[in-house]
């Protein structure tokens, strides 16, 4: 009998994570299949990448083409498909972000964002809130709050300091004419799927203008369509001037971009990447786009959300203790730890997963219909019951 593919990885891999026992192989739009042939409702999708479902027909044949056209080009020449893409990004970016830098993965991006604010504004402070996630490499990782991410890894980088998230007092005083950067998440994901405020966001806004710091928006989690809108600052109307963008950017090809405005200046040759922006993830990525823009994945995502409210609010099991939801970013934190549940609804097959020790996550793909939606709720309700 053939080895199976757990064990295997098992003996392998430099572990990260710690694992559950399921080896999934095959996927189609929010299912996917274990190598026994068992079925899923997938709300991991990921961790929020595969918005456009699993194996999409529209992204599998733009990397079909592209692969067989051109699958490398360094930035030190230009590309059809990468054109196309930035000209593409430019278009639905928020307000004025119509310039792209694109690379590989959310804390790539997030790296970009810190040297271009630092080199735009010639300061060094970067200002970013308590319960926020940003990535695990050193400059995204000074940015994350979270002790256990951050402890063994020291020193970290100088520069990074934190104020409550949603507290606008705390965040006009932090900052001042040695911050670079303000750096925050429109809706923590990580953190327990906690959106911010307008007060918050408009203060951010604020005291940028007022201490010429650039306001840097991670959408990472929260961009292309999954709390209802394009991108999470639109529900505020609050603009940054540079925007992080990954996870469901390419339909699960790794791709990271960030978007600025005109304040952010870069003369060439102080950046770069090898991967960042080759034409095939960019053919997937305008592949994943247009499926988002043709098929109203926002509106979708808006909708199917407040279905999942209207179904689980109303019979919440006394063992939770807040829904929070925004679009198909949804949160179910409960009065105990979550890690035992989020097996029990492994075993009944929706995949979760959690968001700290005691939130149940689901970022289901976009396109999940609507019995796969009344089928997560009713295994939620049964299994938390
Ligand atoms: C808000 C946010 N920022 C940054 C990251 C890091 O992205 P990546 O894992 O692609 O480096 C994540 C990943 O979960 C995220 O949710």
């Amino acid at each position: 009998m053939m080895e199976r593919a757990a064990d295997i990885e098992r003996r392998w891999a430099l572990e990260v994570f710690p694992k559950r026992d399921i080896t999934l192989v095959r996927g189609k739009g929010a299912e996917v299949w274990d190598d026994e042939g068992r079925r899923y409702i997938d709300c991991v999708a990921g961790i929020g990448v595969a918005s456009v479902g699993h194996a999409n027909e529209a992204v599998a044949d733009a990397l079909a083409e592209q692969a067989r056209m051109l699958v490398t080009c360094p930035g030190i020449f230009y590309n059809d498909a990468r054109a196309r893409l930035l000209e593409k990004l430019a278009s639905i970016a928020p307000e004025g972000l119509t310039r792209g830098f694109l690379c590989n993965s959310g804390a790539e991006s997030v790296e970009a964002a810190i040297k271009f604010a630092r080199l735009t504004t010639g300061r060094a402070g970067v200002v970013s809130a308590m319960r926020g996630f940003h990535g695990r490499t050193l400059g995204a990782l000074s940015a994350t709050h979270k002790a256990a991410y951050r402890e063994g890894f020291g020193p970290l980088v100088p520069g990074f300091s934190f104020v409550p998230f949603n507290n606008a007092e705390k965040l006009r005083a932090a900052v001042g004419d040695e911050t670079a950067a303000v750096l925050i998440e429109p809706v923590q994901g990580e953190g327990g799927i906690r959106p911010a405020s307008a007060e918050f966001l408009r203060a951010a806004r604020e005291v940028c203008d007022e201490t010429g710091a650039l306001l840097v928006f991670d959408e990472i989690q929260t961009g292309f369509c999954r709390t209802g809108r394009m991108f999470a600052c639109e529900h505020h109307g609050v603009f940054p001037d540079i925007i992080c963008l990954a996870k469901a950017i390419a339909g699960g090809v790794p791709t990271g971009a960030v978007m600025a405005n005109d304040r952010v200046r870069l003369p060439p040759g102080k950046h770069g990447t090898t991967f960042g922006g080759n034409p095939l993830v960019c053919a997937a990525a305008l592949a994943a786009i247009e499926f988002m823009q043709a098929e109203r994945l926002a509106e979708r995502a808006e909708a199917l959300g407040a279905r999942f409210r209207e179904r689980f609010e109303p019979r919440m099991p006394a063992r939770v203790r807040a829904l929070r939801q925004i679009g198909l970013m949804i949160g179910v934190e409960l009065r105990e730890r979550c890690r035992s549940y989020i097996n029990a609804l492994g075993d009944a097959g929706v995949l979760t997963l959690p968001a700290g020790t005691t939130v149940i996550r689901l970022l289901p793909p976009l396109v999940i219909t609507e019995p796969e939606l009344d089928e997560v709720v009713e295994v939620l309700l049964r299994v938390l019951g």
